[in-house]
């Protein structure tokens, strides 16, 4: 349903000004009463940005312009009343070509834009239900809304729950695979000091399980290893990390979540050689959280990520080791780390399917692939018990956003975020993770029998275009991927960003009494209960994205990367707000390293669900604005990169410096 509605918002902004339909005798405003801007300064933040994005490209502006619009919006936002004036002076933004707006004159196209929302709003669950009449339709059509991306959305509704029911009589998927564990090489696991090597290598063959099937795909694997591995650690552990490049390219080893010095975040300032090697040292303080690695070099990380590269990194800490003793969270063997990554697989030869990759892959989305892998596996199932399970959801993939739920609607705790455990559980019955985002979840199972099967699937969504999207999926999109690039694929099609799919099966197979009681609140001990002060920081910061044409359109700020150019200057210990707004018709999920932040408001709205925890990546779609509030703590110091996860737009330069320290 929020989908629903928020691809409901994103039609009607697109059609901000009037259309040409609306006359005196038969006006859309004649459906609706304009709200007041007194109640609605958010919404008109909210819709004035996405309508001037959209003028400045109906304009054919370029982005710089854009940006330029957005910044004069922050500064009509800061008083709070978006008048088109800034301490009482009107707001002009002329373009490179000479074009000027005044910001005032969005108004009369804001107001009917709220008349619009406010009827609408009821109508979308009827569209979303199919049980819009065909008058509703046809007044909905004149108000120049798309009616052809609800009913995708719907479609995709009806056909995800028949192949799910496939998919739960099926007695051929394969079993879940356990993630490596990588061992302490001095050989004294319980000191404080671990040294690990992680060897880069390609051509490695891995066996893919399928449901089945099973085939051999040659992929790039640290250690020869089948799967990328899992490294368990203690707060306060002394770490040596060696990588060695036996990949024929610079790469790198990125802790992406981890609070140290620039010198060891393994960013693109610090390429190793092909053929060298170099080793990350560093002492890990910060709460226990579900951290991963994987290269970052610059324009690489989307293709060695692609190809194989990445690792789970668990660190506990005594709240945590403490919360497990008084069995307030489910044991370590009920913890199950799940790493998710979609891949597109070539025809079979001879047992063998070929990675595809493609940067320009779906018309700017990004990478995605026809098969979802869970820890390295095709739709995999595991048999549980009648007990509280935490699952730790990885986003690994290079740009699919998942939508993630049980197949019966079956609520579950959402417990953890990026950065470590939630303050207190909250229920829920999706969550939604883009690339390079963590969550904690603890589904109870004691709510089935022996016998039965639970599906974890992702739910249809809009896969993140501001508009049209039913267009893209009818053509644009799966045109312009099999156009050229992957012509001679014989397998699947990829799934287009918001397909559902089924993830993986639970297998509920033995009944047994679980002692666990599910902890509500974090020991006062735990670092979660500091919630930063607005009132301390010491500076903000505004990163706008957007998006002007094909794959050197991803800026931020008006900029592509340059490694020569810091950004950003921080200053050491600061507390600091960033602001972070899309301009683009499509969402980005936005990463600084180095920290872990929290979320103060998004779009103006209070943080839910696992926003309410630290984070290192935020998703943040067409027209909204997230704030984050963060502090760098003393092992900051140096450089390091913030950037768009969709590791496609991060290599095509959505991604810039900041330093901290001089
Ligand atoms: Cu997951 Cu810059 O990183
Ligand atoms: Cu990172
Ligand atoms: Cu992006």
């Amino acid at each position: 349903m929020d989908e629903a509605l928020r691809l409901y918002q994103q039609q009607f902004v697109r059609d901000s000004r009037p259309p040409q339909v609306a006359s005196d005798t038969d006006s859309p405003m004649r459906f609706g009463t304009p709200l007041t801007p007194d109640d609605t300064a958010d919404v008109m933040a909210w819709h004035r940005a996405r309508a001037f994005s959209h003028y400045a490209q109906d304009l054919g502006l370029g982005p710089e312009f854009v940006f330029q619009l957005t910044n004069a919006l922050a500064r009509d936002m800061h008083d709070g009343r978006l008048d088109g004036l800034a301490n009482g002076e009107p707001i002009t933004v002329s373009g490179p070509t000479g074009g000027v707006f005044h910001m005032e004159d969005a108004d009369q196209a804001l107001r009917f834009s709220q008349a619009r929302a406010g009827t609408l709003h009821e109508n979308v669950a009827r569209l979303v239900d199919g049980a819009a009449s065909p008058d509703l339709r046809r007044r909905l059509e004149l108000m120049s809304l798309d009616l052809t991306d609800f009913d995708w959305l719907r479609m995709q509704r009806s056909q995800g729950i028949s192949t799910t029911e496939t998919h739960l009589a099926a007695n051929d998927l394969p079993a879940l695979p356990r993630l490596p564990e990588l061992v302490d090489e001095d050989g004294n696991p319980t000191d404080r000091v671990a040294r690990y090597t992680l060897r880069a290598m390609m051509d490695v063959d891995v066996t893919i399980n399928a449901p089945g099937e099973s085939w051999v795909t040659p992929m790039y694997r640290y250690n020869a290893l089948q799967l990328p591995p899992v490294i368990r650690a203690r707060r306060g552990d002394e770490m040596f990390v060696t990588l060695v490049n036996d990949l024929p390219a610079a790469s790198t080893v990125h802790w992406h979540g981890f609070k140290l010095p620039g010198s060891e975040d393994g960013g693109p300032a610090d390429p190793v050689a092909p053929g060298s090697s170099r080793l990350y040292h560093f002492t890990l303080d910060q709460p226990a959280a579900s951290l991963w690695f994987h290269p970052h070099p610059h324009p690489g990380t989307a293709e060695q990520v692609y190809q194989g590269l990445a690792g789970v990194l668990l660190l506990t800490d005594q709240v945590e080791q403490q919360l497990r003793r008084d069995s307030r969270i489910p044991a370590e063997e009920h913890d199950i780390p799940l790493l998710i990554q979609d891949r597109l697989f070539d025809a079979e030869s001879a047992g063998v399917r070929e990675l595809v990759y493609s940067s320009e892959q779906m018309a700017g989305f990004g990478m995605m692939g026809n098969v979802v892998l869970v820890n390295g596996a095709e739709l995999p199932r595991l048999a549980v018990e009648t007990r509280q399970y935490v699952l730790r959801l990885y986003n690994a993939s290079n740009s699919r956003t998942y939508d993630f739920a049980l197949h019966d609607g079956q609520q579950f705790s959402l417990v953890g975020s990026d950065g470590g455990w939630l303050p207190s559980p909250v229920e829920v019955d999706n969550v939604v993770l883009s690339p390079g985002e963590r969550s904690a979840i603890v589904i109870d199972f004691a709510a089935y029998r022996p016998g039965d099967q639970v599906m974890l699937i992702s739910r249809p969504f809009m896969g993140g275009a501001a508009m049209g999207m039913s267009r893209f999926h009818a053509s644009g999109g799966t045109e312009g991927m099999h156009g050229g690039m992957v012509g001679g694929h014989h397998g699947r099609e990829p799934y287009l960003p918001g397909e559902g799919q089924d993830i993986m099966r639970f297998d509920v197979d033995r009944a047994v009494v679980d002692d666990v009681r599910l902890y509500a609140g974090l020991p006062e001990a735990a670092v979660i209960h500091d919630r930063l002060s607005e009132q301390d920081a010491t500076a903000d910061r505004l990163f706008v994205m957007s998006w002007g044409h094909g794959m050197d359109g991803f800026l931020i700020n008006g900029k592509q990367y340059s490694p020569d150019r810091i950004d950003e200057q921080v200053t050491p210990g600061a507390i600091e707000i960033w602001e972070i707004v899309n301009v683009s018709p499509m969402p980005h999920p936005f990463h600084p390293h180095a920290i872990q932040w929290q979320v103060l408001d998004r779009s103006r709205e209070s943080p839910a669900g696992a926003e309410r925890g630290w984070k290192d990546t935020v998703l943040v779609r067409p027209g909204e604005s997230v704030r984050l509030i963060g502090k760098f703590e003393p092992v900051n110091s140096g450089e390091y990169v913030y950037h768009c996860h969709i590791l496609e737009h991060e290599d095509a330069g959505m991604m810039g410096i900041f330093r901290v320290g001089p």
